[in-house]
């Protein structure tokens, strides 16, 4: 029987104004192994709750087969996750295109990539996570009759980025519960000129105006209320002059910075100002995509 190991790495969406349409690769992983069987569903390495036929990465393996019109015949599916489950940090896009991936390797590589975005983005809804999991670096994506359509950006070397990730989940779901669906073209404007600004300031590693950039007036206003601590941390950021988003739908905060030493020194400050328990996770970002790792 075929096996095949996947490794999708985390993704941040939005990175400010680019809400559903930028995100950018980071330097933690998810790998996920099928094991084709004779029959029925195995899922171990993740919580009980997930070992149903509803797990992401089943559900994408069995989308794609069926965009093959080749029979779904049993699989057994391990899943050793760094990624964390429901932190604003893509783990469900992670499944998504291991499943996608995967399938597609075990059954002779018959779809490319964009396929399997195309697949993947109709389960998920939007490309923004999808996209650099599967292209790696920073990426733009839009929607265009359907499809999605995706462009690499380049990144300037030196960026330092520091993830604050707090010890609760907020599911995408409900954080986008909390979103207008109408908006002031005032704010619209406002957003579609900072994420071109956004765009160029990671290009040059421009701090100061990547500080001013990631704001935006389409989600972080609304999302804010859902992250205690996040105007605490938001002003103790603001001091060091660093830039800093919500990561996806949240909780996790991201900072870009030039500064080597500001994980050392929100380390120092954070405790003191947050009820939530917050890890500083410092990370680069992941050039490649998702990729085999190891195929029998
Ligand atoms: N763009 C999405 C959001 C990312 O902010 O809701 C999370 O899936």
């Amino acid at each position: 029987m075929k096996k095949v190991t996947v490794r999708v790495p985390a993704t941040t969406a939005n990175l400010g104004p680019g809400f559903d349409a930028f995100g950018c690769a980071l330097s933690l992983y998810t790998d996920v192994t099928f094991e084709e069987t004779e029959a029925g569903l195995e899922i171990t390495g993740c919580d009980e709750a997930f070992t149903g036929p509803d797990n992401l990465a089943y559900t994408s393996y069995c989308a794609v087969l069926a965009s093959l019109s080749e029979e779904v015949r049993g699989v057994k599916i391990h899943i050793d996750a760094q990624i964390p489950i429901g932190r604003g940090l893509g783990s469900s896009a992670a499944l998504l295109v291991a499943g996608a991936i995967g399938a597609n390797v075990l059954r002779g590589n018959k779809l490319s990539t964009q396929g399997l975005l195309n697949i993947t983005n109709a389960m998920e809804g939007h490309p923004d996570n999808l996209a650099p999991a599967f292209f790696g670096g920073l990426t733009a994506s839009m929607v265009d009759n359907g499809l999605p359509v995706t462009v690499n950006f380049p990144l300037h070397p030196d960026w330092c980025i520091l993830a604050l990730i707090p010890d609760y989940e907020i599911s995408t779901n409900y954080a986008r519960s909390v979103l207008p669906t109408q908006l002031p073209r005032a704010d619209a404007v406002y957003n579609i000129s900072h994420g071109a600004m956004v765009l160029k300031a990671l290009e040059m590693g421009d701090e100061k105006l990547l500080r001013h950039a990631m704001q935006d007036r389409l989600h972080q206003p609304y999302r804010k209320g859902l992250i205690g601590d996040f105007e605490a941390i938001e002003s103790l950021v603001r001091t060091t002059g660093a830039a800093f988003c919500v990561s996806g739908a949240g909780p996790t905060l991201l900072c870009f910075t030039l500064d080597e030493t500001l994980e050392e020194k929100l380390a120092k400050k954070l405790p003191a100002i947050t009820k939530a328990q917050w890890e500083i996770l410092p990370l680069h970002v992941e050039f490649e995509g998702a990729k085999v790792l190891y195929q029998e």
